[in-house]
């Protein structure tokens, strides 16, 4: 039963492949793919198959895809280009006879406002026109979206008002894939996934509360907010997908409401306190 990994040499693919290897799939049964397959040549040491493949160039993930019984389709990571890389991904898995995938998508998909998720629900939808088995990872926020060592000399900014977040670590978004691809069969189609909801003022807290320092939240406007991410160095257009965000998640765009994650890890959640604990080390 080989299980193809894709953004394996980003941080949420490494992640799910570790979770893979220590739920026991053998090493030999994963293929990890990416373009920048250096970074993940300590993979291809411990026996993981390594193989580059592109989301821009359909022959190598039909190479890549050759044989494989599953895929664990971790969405592209360049808000703009990602409905022709996807459409690459689930034509090469429909040529390899894929049987089952798992695709991270976004909170809400089906219903959210948010720019960023207009390419994932033309993703589901896609995934779904393909006639592949295919389950719904709808993640909300990644913890280490925040700089929180850095919040502790300049505090957390954003524009998400009083809005929670479900915000929980890449660590349980990868583990809750893995257990997902790995799973025979298809238990539920579409997982909400994500933490205990926060505010960002609940998160500026806890980081005050373990650190002992004055840590703050200032809420600024969307506008304000981008202002401030391209004052960063942030790329213009990617400042202002973020400040979207921000703003749907005030709207409670980003909070699940589920407990969905539980049911794939078979455990609770990490707790903020401990994920911001380790933020902070
Ligand atoms: N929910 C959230 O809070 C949140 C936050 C950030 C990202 N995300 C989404 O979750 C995904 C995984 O997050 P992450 O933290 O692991 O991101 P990451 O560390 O930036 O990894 C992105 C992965 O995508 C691969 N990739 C990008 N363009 C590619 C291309 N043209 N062909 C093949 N592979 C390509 C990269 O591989 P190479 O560069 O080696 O090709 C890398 O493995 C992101 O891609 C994004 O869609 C969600």
């Amino acid at each position: 039963m080989t299980i193809v990994v894709t953004g394996a040499t980003g941080h949420l693919g490494r992640l799910a492949v570790e979770s893979l290897l220590s739920r026991g799939v053998p090493a030999d049964q994963i293929v990890a793919i990416g373009r920048s397959v250096e970074k993940i040549q300590d993979l291809a040491d411990r026996g993981v198959v390594v193989k580059r493949a592109s989301y821009d160039e359909p022959e190598t993930l039909r190479a890549a895809f050759a044989g494989a019984d599953k895929l664990l389709f971790v969405s592209a990571s360049e808000p703009g280009k990602r409905i022709p890389q996807h459409q690459n991904v689930i034509a090469a898995a429909k040529d390899a006879g894929i049987g089952k995938i798992a695709y991270t998508s976004i909170a809400h998909a089906d219903t959210s406002d948010l720019m960023l998720a207009s390419e994932h629900i033309a993703t589901e939808r896609a995934l779904t026109e393909s006639g592949i088995p295919t389950v719904f990872l709808r993640n909300s926020w990644y913890l280490e979206n925040y700089d929180l060592k850095g919040a502790l000399e300049h505090g957390l900014y954003g524009a998400a008002g009083e809005g929670k977040l479900s915000i929980a670590t890449r660590a349980d978004y990868a583990e809750a894939a893995a257990a997902a691809i790995a799973a025979d069969g298809i238990d539920q189609q579409v997982y909400e996934l994500g933490g205990e909801g926060v505010t960002l003022s609940e998160l500026a807290a806890e980081v005050a509360r373990q650190s002992g320092r004055d840590v703050t939240y200032t809420n600024l406007t969307p506008e304000k907010y981008t202002e401030f991410l391209v004052g960063l160095g942030v790329p213009e257009g990617f400042a202002a997908v973020l400040a979207d965000s921000d703003r749907g998640a005030a709207e409670g765009a980003l909070h699940t409401g589920t407990e969905d994650i539980e049911k794939l890890l078979g455990r609770p959640v990490t707790p903020l306190a401990d994920s911001v604990r380790d933020a902070l080390a």
